[in-house]
């Protein structure tokens, strides 16, 4: 039987078509504190992936959408309410439907991780954080002189970092974990301890899958950061904490590196699993915190993001 003559170049035309369809998975952006979803740092950092990446669909997360309010709301708020917020965000996007790569700056990082362990749907392939705190900060972070916002809010969670009240409404309190009373980080932190399963007997086991389930963990740490204390934080590390729990400040701040912390050795939250498949990228940025220059950022954005499935 012969075909007639017209179909072949038509079927030709479709099946190029359909391959040209396929297009970069998509990426979502969370901004880090001070900063705000649609800044021009923010918008211009899209601009130069969609330059590396042709076609990729980008989306940057918002707590508010409205740029100031946006702004505020990395300072004030409780963490677990705009996580909730920001996974309806993200499962009503239909061109995030069969999961994307993502990007976390600073605290947007462990957030995204947070949104990964606890939600997950639609599914993160790569995650990418940025001098970011998974292992929360023993100081609270610097603000700029200017920066009057971040300044109340870090006056205020230092006054009483483990009150209710600032733990419900002063976001850097909810990654602050001193080391030298961590009973009462353990106890009074919401958000934290229950993303690092830190607490014995309240485990949750999806966490760890869900977690687990990633294609890659890139963990940046930027080599000049005084910001994040201490900025091993970036790599799953933390200062060391007093033997027997004791409430003193140790004046030994020496770091425990992930592969040494508990969270890690008995897996509490899927990391060794990650990790033993050859699935977490440590890497290092040249710079003090957030300076995001091109020589670190771009091999990252060129390897990790805008794959096709
Ligand atoms: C564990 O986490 C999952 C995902 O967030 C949640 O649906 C479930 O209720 C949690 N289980 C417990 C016992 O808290």
């Amino acid at each position: 039987m012969h075909l007639p003559p017209l179909l072949l170049p038509l079927f030709g035309a479709l099946c190029s078509s359909a391959t040209s369809v396929r297009s970069p998975r998509p990426l979502v952006l969370w901004h880090g504190l001070g900063d705000s979803y649609a800044s021009d740092g923010m918008v211009q950092f899209g601009e130069l992936i969609k330059e590396i990446h042709a076609g990729i669909f980008i989306h940057s997360i918002y707590i508010v959408d409205n740029n100031d309010d946006d702004r505020k709301a990395c300072f004030y708020g409780n963490v677990n309410t705009q996580l909730a917020g920001v996974a309806k965000q993200l499962s009503d996007i239909p061109e995030l439907s069969t999961g994307f790569d993502a990007i976390g700056f600073s605290q947007g990082g462990q957030f995204l991780r947070a949104y990964v362990e606890r939600y997950n749907d639609p599914p993160i392939h790569n995650l990418i954080t940025f001098g970011s705190q998974h292992m929360g900060v023993s100081d609270m972070p610097a603000c700029s002189a200017w920066d009057l916002l971040c300044r109340a809010a870090r006056g205020v969670a230092l006054g009483a970092a483990y009150s209710a009240w600032v733990q419900d409404n002063i976001v850097m309190a909810q990654y602050f974990r001193d080391p030298s009373n961590i009973q009462t980080y353990l106890n009074a932190n919401h958000f934290l301890p229950d993303v690092n399963n830190e607490i014995p007997g309240q485990r949750n086991s999806t966490y760890a899958d869900n977690f687990a389930s990633l294609n890659a963990l890139v963990l940046l740490l930027f080599d000049q950061d005084k910001t994040v204390v201490p900025k091993e934080s970036a790599w799953f590390g933390t200062e060391s904490i007093p033997d027997d729990g004791a409430q003193r400040v140790l004046t030994d701040k020496t770091i425990i590196p992930m592969r040494s912390q508990p969270l890690y050795t008995e897996d509490w939250i899927g990391l060794r699993q990650l990790d033993e498949r050859g699935a977490v990228i440590l890497g290092t940025c040249d710079g003090e915190h957030m300076q995001m220059n091109r020589a670190c950022w771009e091999p990252v954005v060129k390897q990790w993001v805008g794959g096709m499935d």
